[in-house]
């Protein structure tokens, strides 16, 4: 597509999401009650590229069931008391799910984006919940968590800030604790034309202005393979282990913090 065409195509493609959001959020208004806590469509959108509120659920409840196997893969208990960080919560899909399940872990969340911790704020009972910036620091004191996750979040980031964020990471886990990653599966970027690429230099980052003012523009998609994961993941971890497929076309890194 010749560059005007791709501009114009793009802002039509934007306005056309911004109203089907109204149109959703005008048949299932967007809501805190705590039995059923549903974040605007926007903002169902910016974590799943997909405002669909069956899909918020489901994928939310799915991805809580498979990081408990992924805990459990890594022989990782969650006891009452512990405290987990949901690193890239979004608008709490994961989170929600696994604050319910288990009430009597201290949750957190932190998010680049404020609108969606906002909403975490007045509709997650239970949950902490702060803003961060694009880069390091985290506003956490040294070993503050048993857990930490972080769903989708690494898919979007450059060499450059994955590789800021994994020692970040590790400087708030306890020793001992536990570190969830997702990256994408191998099944996602092999069709593509990079594919040599990501397998030659284990990292791809695709840019395209198509969601320009919905994401921020950093946030773009990276492609990267197994064991360039495992490398980088064991320059600052210990035990790092890896799930094809734990979360469909995601992938899930574990590792711990010696
Ligand atoms: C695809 S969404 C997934 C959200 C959530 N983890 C889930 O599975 O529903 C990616 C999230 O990562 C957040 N994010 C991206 N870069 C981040 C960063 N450097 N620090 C914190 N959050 C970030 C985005 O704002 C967004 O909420």
């Amino acid at each position: 597509m010749r560059p005007l065409a791709r501009k114009l195509y793009h802002a039509l493609y934007r306005a056309c999401l911004r109203a089907q959001w109204r149109m959703l959020d005008w048949r299932n208004p967007p809501s805190s009650r705590a039995d059923f806590p549903l974040p605007p469509a926007r903002l169902r959108f910016r974590v799943a590229e997909n405002a669909s509120v069956l899909n918020f659920f489901t994928v939310g409840l799915r991805t809580a069931e498979r990081l408990q196997e992924a805990m459990a893969y890594a022989d990782f208990q969650l006891h009452d008391g512990a405290a987990a960080l949901d690193f890239g919560c979004g608008c709490g899909r994961t989170l929600l799910w696994l604050a319910r399940q288990s009430p009597d872990v201290r949750w957190h969340g932190t998010d680049v984006d404020a609108e969606s911790i906002e909403w975490c704020r007045a509709s997650i009972p239970g949950g902490v919940f702060s803003v961060n910036g694009p880069l390091p620091p985290l506003p956490y004191a040294d070993g503050s968590f048993d857990l930490i996750y972080g769903v989708s979040v690494f898919t979007h980031l450059s060499e450059e800030h994955q590789q800021a964020w994994l020692p970040e990471l590790r400087r708030i886990l306890r020793p001992g604790g536990l570190l969830l990653l997702s990256f994408h599966s191998r099944n996602v970027w092999q069709p593509l034309e990079d594919a040599s690429v990501v397998e030659r230099e284990g990292f791809v980052f695709r840019t395209s202005p198509k969601l320009k003012g919905i994401l921020p523009e950093w946030y773009q998609t990276a492609f990267q393979s197994q064991p360039s994961i495992v490398n980088a993941l064991s320059a600052h971890f210990t035990d790092v282990g890896y799930l094809e497929h734990n979360l469909g076309d995601q992938d899930v890194a574990v590792a711990r913090r010696a």
